[in-house]
């Protein structure tokens, strides 16, 4: 192994983000790829996978035994919980069980990445001042992203590594079976609205409709992150990524709607998470008529996300000039990343 090869551990590698990423990093000459979660997966080119529990201890060190040559750990797993309280204790547990079992046996290790979010600024609470900059005084906890964080701190000092630390707004991706995957929740629902002869109509509060919000393209999100994992400038930093573009629903979800060739009705405030629970039976339906892939509707389904997202009557974005000024400079056009998904889900024929 020459100095410049590189060993990339992706934590949580078939979620929305940690998937994107290790396609990103498969398509770099310079890296192999160790993905782990708990399902697993397999092995392709120079990526393979391994299933191990996070939350154990001890399948972390059995499993993550064989793995002393890697050298950037990029953690991007995540356990959803009902409260921000219930999430901090499997999410920072985790990270520390992964950090035990590695940092001991990897000797190469150079860095990790952790992959936060716009909860940091307490975009999750309320109105938050925005645009949020990475240098924004702390909130009061609980929060999951903030401990995960001063854990990678207090580990580091007096380390040959460093950390980086990725700021996303919702991010925009393919995966199966997450429980934030806002384009799917889109997709489905609009396909859905498509079959049953209605108008695509924004189930989100009055006030959502007209706010200001911004997404995180998971290619251009993977970009960055192994760029920050990689730039001696940027160790022991934090950065946002988005987009670049702003933009409000009362724009986009037309545009959406059209993609779909569904007319656009008035905003209607409903849980989609309650609407949709009876909706089962009407996607397998779909399923046989159109000859979609069996997709269990569990795995297509983050409804409370989409509630969640939906819910926001505030504005929803961060500056993300630092990550420019130290030298990141690519962006997306949201529209085009939402269409491109939509495409993306046909081609697989997880939607009509
Ligand atoms: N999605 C978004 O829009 C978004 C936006 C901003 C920030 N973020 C942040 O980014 C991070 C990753 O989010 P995500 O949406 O990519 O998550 P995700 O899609 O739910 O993926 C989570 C990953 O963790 C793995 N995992 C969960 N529990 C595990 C366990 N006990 N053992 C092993 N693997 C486990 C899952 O695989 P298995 O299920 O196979 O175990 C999956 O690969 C989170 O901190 C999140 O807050 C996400």
């Amino acid at each position: 192994m020459n100095s410049h090869h590189k060993v990339a551990l992706v934590v949580g590698a078939q979620g929305v983000i940690g998937r994107n990423l290790v396609q990103y990093l498969s398509t770099l000459p310079d890296w192999d790829v160790v993905g782990l979660s708990r399902r697993g997966g397999d092995a392709q080119g120079r990526i393979r996978h391994v299933a191990v529990d996070l939350l154990s201890a001890e399948d972390c060190r059995q499993q993550l035994a064989g793995l002393t040559h890697v050298t950037h750990i990029f953690y991007a797993a995540y356990q959803d919980r009902p409260t921000w309280a219930e999430l901090v204790p499997p999410n920072l547990a985790m990270l520390v069980n992964v950090v035990n079992a590695l940092e001991p046996i990897a000797p190469g290790l150079r860095h990790i990445s952790l992959m936060q979010g716009y909860k940091v600024y307490g975009a999750h609470l309320g109105p938050f001042k925005t645009p949020a900059r990475e240098t924004d005084a702390p909130h009061m906890p609980p929060e999951f992203n903030v401990d995960q964080q001063a854990f990678l701190e207090s580990r580091q000092h007096g380390k040959a590594w460093t950390w980086s630390a990725i700021r996303p707004s919702v991010v925009g991706g393919f995966a199966l079976g997450n429980p934030m995957n806002l384009a799917m929740v889109i997709a489905v629902y609009a396909s859905m609205s498509k079959e049953l002869g209605i108008p695509l109509r924004f189930p989100g509060k009055p006030g959502a409709y007209d706010k200001l919000l911004e997404m995180t393209d998971a290619g251009l999100l993977a970009k960055a992150t192994v760029w920050a994992a990689t730039r001696e400038q940027c160790a022991n930093q934090a950065f946002n990524i988005n987009n670049g573009d702003l933009f409000r629903w009362s724009e986009m979800w037309p545009r959406l709607a059209r993609y779909f060739e569904l007319e656009v009705a008035p905003p209607l405030p409903m849980s989609l998470d309650v609407v949709m629970a009876d909706k089962e039976p009407v996607w397998a339906a779909m399923q046989r008529k159109h000859g979609l892939e069996p997709t269990p509707y569990r795995d297509v389904s983050s409804w409370r996300f989409g509630d969640f997202v939906f819910s926001w009557d505030y504005d929803m974005f961060a500056d993300g000039s630092k990550a420019r000024r130290f030298g990141f400079h690519e962006y997306v056009e949201t529209e085009a990343m939402f269409l491109g998904l939509f495409d993306d889900l046909r081609r697989r024929r997880i939607i009509p």
